[in-house]
């Protein structure tokens, strides 16, 4: 039997006000992205926004359904529209942003796996590492540096070969 360990690893900032202003900006852009958020049925606020290199800020938010399985996560929603209209305008950095009336959120959301199989699909089409900023509003941010950290085990393409 052979024991193996992954280690995964990411940074945390106490508050908004430790990031760099440009980091700051594209939080405030998830926080603008939750105002689309369709949650009737959760009551669940979640705003993404992705970066692009040429500057171009994507919106994404939870787009919920009344036949459940129908609707789709923020960060699916933002990174469907980049895959569709700017797959030629890499993604640096992704923040990703909730909120609730229903409890106070006191750690970052972190993603569901579809979401997070997903953005690992798009960073190894765009050939570079993807930054996801995992904000709380009023709480810490998490900056993890490439989808392995985030999903070790994730799927690969080549086992389709
Ligand atoms: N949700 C997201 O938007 N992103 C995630 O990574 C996990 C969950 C949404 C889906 C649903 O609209 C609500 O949060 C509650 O699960």
């Amino acid at each position: 039997m052979i024991n193996h360990e992954i280690k995964v690893a990411f940074d945390e900032y106490t508050s908004l006000k430790e990031l760099h202003k440009t980091d700051q900006d594209l939080c405030a852009e998830a926080v603008k992205a939750m105002r689309n958020s369709h949650s009737p049925y959760s009551k669940f606020r979640v705003g993404a926004a992705l970066k692009l290199q040429s500057g171009k800020i994507i919106h994404g938010s939870n787009q919920e359904n009344v036949a459940y399985p129908s609707g789709l996560c923020a960060e699916r929603v933002a990174l469907f529209h980049w895959g569709a209209n700017h797959p030629d305008d890499p993604v640096e950095s992704m923040a990703v942003t909730a909120h609730t009336d229903e409890f106070k959120l006191v750690k970052p959301v972190t993603s569901c796996g579809s979401c997070l199989q997903v953005m690992a699909e798009y960073e190894k089409k765009q050939g570079k590492p993807l930054r996801v900023l995992l904000y709380c509003i009023d709480g810490p941010v998490w900056i993890i540096n490439g989808i392995e950290n985030l999903l070790p085990f994730l799927f690969f393409e080549e086992r389709l070969a």
